[in-house]
């Protein structure tokens, strides 16, 4: 069976480093992974106003991310915390209350920089959040992934050979086996 991830990059930028990582996770994934990434960028800013008359992009995202069997977090970090746009996209996901689309989706957060940190504090902020929405958030291997940069990919936007590929591809396989983990769990458990 594969499971359906979506993929939230925390970057709106056309050449984005992360955008490039989260293509190489698609890339290098198990078989039991189908990766689709969700457009975040064309989201009105939450209102809680408007959740009775809910704008037809956010019902667009609920649905994308509802559908699907787990989330992919790939991010840079904005002055050490989560880029806005994101973190408005997981408050979108997270309303109304009781209905958030985000609840015990099995989730990886990866966090893409220049930077030598690799975007650590933005990692563990949407760490947080998914944490308070009921995520089985993958543990292990962590990934603050620094020193990416445009050299890091060939010019069709796939990573070198390398350290940084063989790390990628880790974390891929791990995750492919995290959300393997989660819905077989729940699935013996059911019975
Ligand atoms: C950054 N950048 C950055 N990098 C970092 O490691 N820690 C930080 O706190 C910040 N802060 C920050 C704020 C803003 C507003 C911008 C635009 C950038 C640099 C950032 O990591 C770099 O621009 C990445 O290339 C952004 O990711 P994408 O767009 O390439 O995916």
């Amino acid at each position: 069976m594969a499971y359906k991830i979506a993929i939230l990059v925390g970057s709106l930028r056309k050449d984005s480093l992360n955008r490039k990582v989260a293509r190489s996770i698609c890339a290098l994934r198990n078989d039991n992974l189908d990766c689709s990434m969700i457009e975040i960028g064309d989201l009105p800013l939450y209102n809680q106003d408007l959740d009775e008359s809910p704008p037809e992009q956010w019902l667009r995202f609920r649905e994308q991310v509802g559908a699907a069997d787990g989330v992919l977090f790939v991010s840079p970090e904005y002055n050490r915390g989560i880029p806005g746009g994101l973190k408005n996209a997981i408050d979108i996901g997270s309303r109304p209350y009781g209905k958030s689309v985000f609840d015990k989706k099995p989730a990886a957060i990866v966090t893409v920089s220049p930077g030598s940190i690799g975007g650590f504090g933005s990692n563990h902020q949407i760490r947080q959040a998914a944490v308070f929405l009921n995520m089985p958030v993958m543990q292990q291997p962590e990934a603050y992934l620094g020193h990416v940069n445009d050299d890091s990919f060939d010019a069709d936007g796939c990573l070198k050979e390398g350290s940084l590929k063989d790390l990628v591809s880790v974390l891929a396989h791990a995750f492919s086996g995290w959300v393997e983990m989660i819905h077989r769990s729940r699935a013996l458990l059911a019975e």
